[in-house]
């Protein structure tokens, strides 16, 4: 069985209540709830992660191959723009690893127009609010079933 591995970078614990204008209203368990029942009719198991710290994310990433992983669903929220570590660890993971966002982040302030996990990342699905997820999730999952 396919097995991904999701993960939810920093203060999207607060979806909901954080910036509704902007991240919409749905909450993380929203998400999570939409992911996994994707996951469920495609026949995929899914494995969810949420952390504010970036060292345990860089830790969830360097385990993930070794946990059976084939691929890694990541918003890596306000770390896209500032983390060296975190683009490091996707780039030598060797996972097919699919990069989402809520917003157009190319459409808001200049210090999010800079992704460094875009060019480490197979692909980037950002601006559909939610749907960025289970559309990022639905290219992983074809791509992964090709390889
Ligand atoms: C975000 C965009 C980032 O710039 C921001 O720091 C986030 C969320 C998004 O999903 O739109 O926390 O990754």
């Amino acid at each position: 069985m396919i097995k991904i591995l999701v993960i939810h970078g920093p203060n999207l614990n607060l979806l909901g209540k954080r910036e509704p204008a902007i991240y919409g209203r749905v909450t993380l368990d929203g998400i999570n709830r939409m992911l996994k029942s994707m996951a469920k009719k495609r026949g995929v198991g899914l494995v969810i992660k949420q952390s504010n710290l970036e060292g345990r994310i860089v830790d969830f990433i360097q385990q993930a191959k070794k946990n059976k992983f084939q691929g890694i669903l990541i918003n890596p929220a306000a770390y896209t723009h500032t983390s060296v570590a975190l683009r490091d660890s996707i780039a030598s993971c060797g996972l097919l690893t699919v990069e989402v966002h809520l917003s157009n982040i190319y459409s808001r302030e200049e210090f999010r127009h800079k992704s460094l996990v875009s060019p480490v990342a197979k692909g980037t699905v950002l601006g559909f609010g939610a749907r960025s997820y289970t559309l990022g999730l639905e290219a992983l999952i074809d791509l992964i079933e090709a390889q």
